[in-house]
């Protein structure tokens, strides 16, 4: 169902961010996106979730680096990484991919199973002044890719909020 019929509905919409290990980037831009659809009053019936397409993390917090740039901006989250779940694109409204290999891998896992990929998006294309469409994996890097990741996935969060308030005002 279009997510404006679903706010129209009052039915919750589900988005979920994805990235690779669930410990660095999508955690970040869950926390961010959840924090910016409070901000815009929505969080009654928009909810934020993350997931890796790998599962190797699972079960286990977030990466420290990602913990402390959120902490030191100002964000907060409470995690426990999860692999995504086939199943979920049936059931998740907005499914938003951090890199183009986050998104490939999510693409073939729907042709494994048939579902529909209509709902899978890069983040990053919410984000109009975005240089470019990914969210670059900063596992390996210094602290400083995740600050960077955090100016990313903040600028693409407004655009999501402003694509949700768009959907709505279409609808009323
Ligand atoms: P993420 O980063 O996909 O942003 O959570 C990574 C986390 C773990 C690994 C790679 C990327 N890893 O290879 O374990």
């Amino acid at each position: 169902m279009p997510e404006h019929d679903q706010q129209a509905r009052h039915e919750p919409i589900r988005i979920i961010t994805v990235c690779l290990g669930n410990i660095c980037r999508s955690p970040m831009a869950e926390s961010v996106l959840r924090h910016r659809i409070a901000e815009a009053g929505m969080s009654d019936f928009v909810s934020v979730e993350s997931a890796g397409t790998a599962g190797w993390h699972a079960g286990g917090d977030a990466d420290a680096r990602a913990r402390a740039t959120l902490g030191r901006f100002g964000y907060s989250l409470d995690h426990r990484a999860r692999q995504f779940n086939a199943d979920w694109f049936e059931e998740i409204d907005l499914i938003l991919a951090m890199d183009r290999s986050n998104y490939d891998d999510l693409l073939e896992l729907a042709a494994s199973t048939g579902a529909d990929t209509t709902r899978v998006h890069l983040f990053r294309s919410f984000d109009p002044q975005a240089a470019h469409d990914e969210v670059p994996d900063p596992y390996y890097g210094g602290d400083g890719g995740f600050v960077e990741v955090l100016r990313m996935v903040e600028a693409a969060s407004d655009g999501v909020v402003d694509h949700l308030r768009n959907q709505a005002a279409q609808h009323q």
